[in-house]
């Protein structure tokens, strides 16, 4: 039986803390889909079009990994395209309370066999958010190491722009 999972997020952008959670759940599934969502709640830096390209770039050598993304309800992108699981990563505590409410809610609409899996964000990458880095490349200080190289040039150059 082939296994589908969805990791999915706002990704704007994404940092080493989701290439890591996407990593190591490529060799847990045999084919990982990244779902950048388009969230109305939030106002992102880069375009929908701008996050997946990034995704893309940086995943590109892992083979079983696909881009994707979608608007509305996580359950109804879910249910239509059969995924068997949905990962999310865990950095510390203070996200356990509102992922649980997730997943709870999440189970109430899935279909049925359909899971939520989550993976602890590995340590080195537990402190940081896409704001952060936003904010301190806004500031010009140095977040060398946690986000892919080009990735940072890009954050850069949205900024130089301003
Ligand atoms: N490493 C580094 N940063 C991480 C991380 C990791 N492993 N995991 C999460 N983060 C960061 C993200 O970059 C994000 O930063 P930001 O808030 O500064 O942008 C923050 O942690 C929160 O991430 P996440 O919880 O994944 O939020 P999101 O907006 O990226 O995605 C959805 C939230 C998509 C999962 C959720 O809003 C959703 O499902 N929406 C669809 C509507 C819906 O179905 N709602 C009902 C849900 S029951």
């Amino acid at each position: 039986m082939t296994t589908r999972a969805l990791y999915t997020g706002s990704f704007d952008p994404m940092t080493n803390g989701h290439l890591d959670i996407i990593t190591r759940s490529s060799k847990m599934f045999d084919e990982l889909v990244v779902g950048v969502i388009v969230n109305p709640n939030k106002n992102p830096l880069f375009t929908r079009e701008e996050r997946v390209e990034m995704i893309q770039e940086v995943t590109s050598d892992l083979e079983n990994v696909r881009v994707d993304s979608f608007e509305g309800l996580l359950a109804d992108y879910v249910n239509r395209n059969h995924f068997d699981a949905v990962v999310r990563g865990l950095r510390a505590t203070s996200d356990f309370e509102y992922e649980i409410q997730m997943a709870q809610m999440n189970a109430c609409l899935f279909d049925k066999g359909i899971e939520s899996v989550f993976l602890m964000t590995s340590p080195r990458y537990s402190f940081i958010s896409s704001s952060m880095i936003k904010e301190v490349v806004s500031l010009n200080g140095c977040v060398d190491g946690l986000v892919p190289e080009h990735i940072m040039d890009r954050i850069k150059a949205k900024f130089s722009r301003r």
